[in-house]
């Protein structure tokens, strides 16, 4: 099948403190932590390094500051693995690295590592809903959750060049079998990898026209947990640089914040999951960006003592 899965991503950072409180904050699990960098852990089982010294092997950076050096793919089987280095190295430098992970760089910059997919099963626990008609919780209150703790990435979303966009685009759907789940032909290519049922695993955005990182998603079991995720945050003094809202594309409940390691991170959940029956869907122009967003007005009538 190949790709399953992002199975770790490496941001280089300036202080390395201040992305451990934040990551911390935001529900990882801290499983490695020096001088130089930290390692935290999803409860899937994928890894996020943060690195003030990174290695030497890995392409230089894509823009100024802190930002994301490389995702590594997590592929299926050893044969699928090896298939894939295979095509890539046809015509792109590929080292290999004693951990087990193949490295090249794609054709905007971004380092794009491939090794064995290491899943790790995790009691997903979502909340059961009452509606008329359908009633999945009897005699149990609910308490609050309190913050977040995602159980994955889920999507990361590049900004990339304009010029040149159909080749970094054909660097994953023709040499890592991503399928391109919706075309935005003013903004972007949002694609899946075959190996997963979301229907992004993966954004690669022009309309910025500026090389860089835009976010990476983390699924998180429920509506609840975006919104208690993101008051955590907020209480934990990051700052908010999209509240609650649900796409349009991939119709995931979302809230964004600033991350100290570059770019910005998402709590998602409820994506759509298509399979391949789900047919790939050109824009010529762009969609609203949400079906909706949070909206209040009690902000005003707080100024006015109404
Ligand atoms: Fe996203």
């Amino acid at each position: 099948m190949g790709i399953q899965r992002i199975e770790s991503v490496t941001y280089s950072i300036a202080d390395l403190d201040e992305c451990v409180r934040f990551f911390d904050d935001f529900g990882l699990f801290l499983v490695e932590r020096t001088e130089e960098h930290a390692v935290f852990e999803t409860l899937t089982g994928q890894t996020l390094h943060l690195d003030t010294d990174p290695h030497p092997l890995l392409p230089p950076p894509v823009e100024d500051g802190p930002t994301l050096r490389e995702v590594v793919w997590g592929v299926d089987t050893r044969e699928e693995l090896r298939r894939l280095v295979d095509a890539v190295g046809r015509d792109h430098v590929v080292r290999e690295s004693a951990d087990g992970v193949f490295h090249t760089v794609d054709r905007s910059g971004f380092g794009v590592g491939l090794t064995l997919a290491r899943p790790k099963k995790t009691a997903v626990e979502a909340r059961p809903a009452n509606t008329l008609g359908g009633v999945n919780r009897w005699n149990t209150a609910l308490e609050p959750l309190t913050r977040a703790y995602p159980l994955r990435m889920c999507h990361v979303a590049l900004n990339i060049a304009k010029e040149g966009r159909e080749e970094a685009v054909a660097f994953y759907t023709g040499l890592l079998g991503f399928r391109p789940t919706d075309v935005v032909e003013p903004m972007g290519v949002f694609m899946q990898a075959p190996g997963d049922d979301d229907q992004h695993t993966m954004l690669l955005c022009h309309r910025p026209d500026r090389v860089g990182v835009n976010h990476i998603a983390y699924e998180v079991p429920g509506f609840d947990d975006v919104i208690e995720g993101g008051n955590h945050m907020i209480e934990r003094g990051w700052r908010e640089a999209r509240k609650l809202g649900r796409h349009t594309i991939g119709s995931n409940v979302f809230r964004f914040l600033h991350a100290p390691c570059g770019g910005r991170v998402e709590y998602a959940a409820d994506m759509d999951r298509v399979d391949d029956t789900y047919e790939t869907r050109v824009h010529e122009t762009t969609p609203p960006h949400h079906i909706w967003a949070l909206r209040t007005n009690r902000d005003q009538d707080a100024a006015t003592g109404a």
